[in-house]
């Protein structure tokens, strides 16, 4: 039997403009670094993903294959697995190959063209998976497809360190809401970045392919292109450096000079040097990370981590 299903509720073009407006309003001013995730942008995700500097995503692979039976022995029979960022839809497969029976999955993303196609690509892999793709901001309150099939526990995989991009009270109020839709013996399945020699980390957000500072300028690309801006995007460079006392990457775009730029009606002034934050990547130890999970109500369970502790795949259960 095949099954699929697609939810819209991807975010208006007029919530961007209001985040846009926001955040270039601010003394610091900054951009939400979701708004990356257009098709240019999710591609050259995909390609920063296999710059030689850029360990995380292959790193993650390496750990999720090494340890992939007690891994899929958690989910266990009958699982719905959720996924936060599905983003190309390759994460998944390698649990989808070992699982021997999973429920059905529901893959969640910001990229409505991405999540479409890897959703098809699944399908022609997998024609008896039950897929109810949901496009949607995950970091806003998120409304669950109602599910109409048996399973026996939900489990959220949520790989690539992408909690890293929130503080922690933002991921905090994230790991709240998942707590509250899952139920007593739940699971979830995160990937994290692990803290590290800081020349490992810049290298990874700098790599010399210039990927990263594309990728980094793509959002003032898109708010050219879907909101009539005019920012002169070889005006402002790329930066991407390890804010120790916060744990994390901090990227920036510099302005390289004095200069206004309009987005519809408003303008917006940067004097040489200022700085557009787009983008913090949290870097934890695993003990940081379970003691703030802990904090959301999860136990953890099992930690698994690569010979030099670069990256970390965490399982924690849901207790009430
Ligand atoms: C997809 C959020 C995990 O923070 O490392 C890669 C995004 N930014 N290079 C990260 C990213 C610059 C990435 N995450």
């Amino acid at each position: 039997m095949t099954e699929i299903s697609f939810k819209n509720i991807k975010p208006e073009q007029d919530v961007f403009f209001r985040d846009v407006c926001a955040g270039l309003s601010r003394g610091q001013k900054s951009l939400p670094s979701k708004y990356f995730y257009d098709e240019t942008g999710s591609e050259l995700f995909t390609k920063i993903c296999e710059t030689p500097e850029y360990y995380p995503t292959r790193t993650e692979l390496d750990i999720m294959r090494d340890n992939i039976q007690p891994i899929v022995c958690r989910l266990g029979e009958e699982c719905l697995l959720i996924e936060y960022g599905s983003g190309n839809g390759e994460k998944v497969r390698l649990l989808l190959e070992h699982c021997d029976h999973l429920a059905g999955f529901i893959p969640i993303d910001i990229s409505d063209d991405h999540l479409k196609e890897a959703v098809l690509d699944l399908k022609r892999d997998y024609p008896e998976l039950k897929v109810h793709a949901l496009f949607a901001d995950f970091t806003r309150e998120l409304h669950l497809p109602e599910i109409d099939f048996p399973f026996r526990k939900r489990v959220v995989y949520f790989p690539g360190s992408t909690i890293g991009n929130f503080t922690d009270a933002e991921a905090l109020r994230m790991l709240k809401a998942m707590h509250s839709f899952l139920e007593t013996g739940d699971g979830l399945l995160i990937g994290i970045d692990l803290k590290k020699d800081v020349d490992i980390l810049e290298r990874a957000y700098n790599d010399n392919a210039g990927l990263t500072a594309r990728f980094n300028k793509q959002v003032l690309v898109r708010i050219n292109d879907e909101l009539g801006g005019d920012f002169e995007i070889d005006q402002f460079a790329h930066r991407a450096k390890y804010n120790k006392s916060k744990h994390r990457i901090e990227m920036h775009l510099v302005s390289l000079r004095e200069q206004t730029v309009h987005v519809r009606d408003r303008e917006f002034r940067f004097a040489v040097g200022e700085t557009i934050h787009t983008e913090n990547s949290h870097k934890y130890s695993i003990a940081d990370f379970a003691a703030l999970a802990a904090e959301a109500g999860f136990k953890i369970d099992e930690a698994w981590t690569d010979e030099h502790r670069l990256f970390g795949v965490l399982y924690f259960t849901q207790k009430v």
